[in-house]
């Protein structure tokens, strides 16, 4: 009986490529796009480096670097010049999302715009809906995102992706589409999104943490898996395009499981904390950043992610950090 040698197999580069499989593609990636009012401006966050809050013309510069560089699909998260109580500039025709998309669609229509929504960066207590009784009130939430979706949608969104976490949000959002024509604009649910803290970094930069609580009550319990095919399956069968899980590298058990569950691509969301631990321990020198992020992203398309969400996008093209 002959010896199993897997090293044969290993000897040189060329044969590891060879027999490799798995591998990234600049096609994999969305990048997010964090987008302030104001003018020329381009603000770095500070437990981001390299992620910056763009005006809308400084957004235009951004977006072109990055078709440039072939990444062609973004994700915008706005931050409004005003917040009320239930996020009303989510879903007005001069709202930040909406006069970005304006500008950004009229120079760049071949640009990719998915808008993330939800209200927790509009709202004056930084949760992702209405507040009725010290919570978030779901079915009230429902009637604001379908306002939300039509009119980013109007504004010439791509896709839409709501990230709130609301019980039966795609079948609302389905419908409110249907609805005024918009039957070819996909949902990208964040269907098994965990109340985290890896989300820390983005709160900084979206300026959206909660004012009172946590968001306990709507994202889901980081112990549960099953759960999560609960939220999945609901999303599955109210029409959602994509699914999502976030975060994506404690999560790499829930993303292959999606995978091996439905046939619809799966998306992961690789989060502001994921990101910013690389760069911190990058700058300290406790590890080589780049192939770090190389192996992570790896690590989550290997899981089963067709989308990888990701703050890193540009940096993998260039196979550099640019924040040194
Ligand atoms: C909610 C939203 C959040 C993120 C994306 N969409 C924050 C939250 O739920 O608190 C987090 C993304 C990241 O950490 O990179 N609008």
């Amino acid at each position: 009986m002959s010896v199993r040698r897997p090293r044969r197999l290993r000897k040189n580069e060329v044969i590891r490529s060879l027999v490799r499989e798995t591998s990234l593609n600049v096609n994999d990636f969305v990048y997010p796009i964090f987008i302030t009012h104001g003018e020329n401006l381009k603000e770095p966050i500070q437990s981001m480096p390299g992620v910056y809050r763009f005006s809308k013309d400084k957004a235009l510069d951004e977006i072109k670097e990055c078709i440039d560089l072939n990444i062609k699909s973004f994700i915008l998260f706005g931050i409004p010049e005003h917040k009320d109580e239930e996020g009303s500039d989510t879903w007005c025709d001069s709202g930040i999302i909406q006069s970005s998309l304006d500008i950004i669609k009229n120079k760049f229509p071949e640009a990719y715009i998915i808008t993330d929504v939800c209200f927790c960066e509009y709202t004056s207590h930084g949760h992702c809906g209405v507040i009725k009784d010290g919570d978030v009130d779901n079915d009230i939430t429902l009637e604001n995102l379908k306002k939300q979706v039509i009119s980013h949608a109007k504004h010439g969104a791509d896709m839409v992706a709501p990230s709130g976490m609301m019980d039966n949000m795609i079948k609302a959002i389905r419908e409110a589409l249907d609805e005024h024509g918009f039957h070819n604009i996909p949902i990208m649910s964040y269907s098994a999104k965990y109340a985290s803290k890896f989300y820390g970094p983005f709160r900084d930069a979206a300026d959206s943490t909660p004012s009172f609580g946590d968001r306990r009550t709507y994202q889901m319990d980081p112990a549960n898996k099953k759960e999560a095919l609960i939220e999945m399956d609901i999303d599955f069968e109210q029409g959602a395009d994509i699914l999502m899980v976030k975060p994506a590298l404690s999560y790499l058990d829930i993303i292959h499981m999606a995978k091996e569950r439905y046939n619809m691509p799966i998306a992961a969301y690789n989060v502001s904390g994921e990101y910013s631990m690389v760069k911190a321990a990058n700058r300290l020198g406790f590890i080589s950043g780049i192939d770090v992020m190389n192996e992570m992203l790896l690590s989550i398309k290997r899981a089963g992610a067709d989308i990888i969400i990701t703050y890193f996008a540009k940096e993998w093209v260039i196979q550099k950090f640019i924040d040194i």
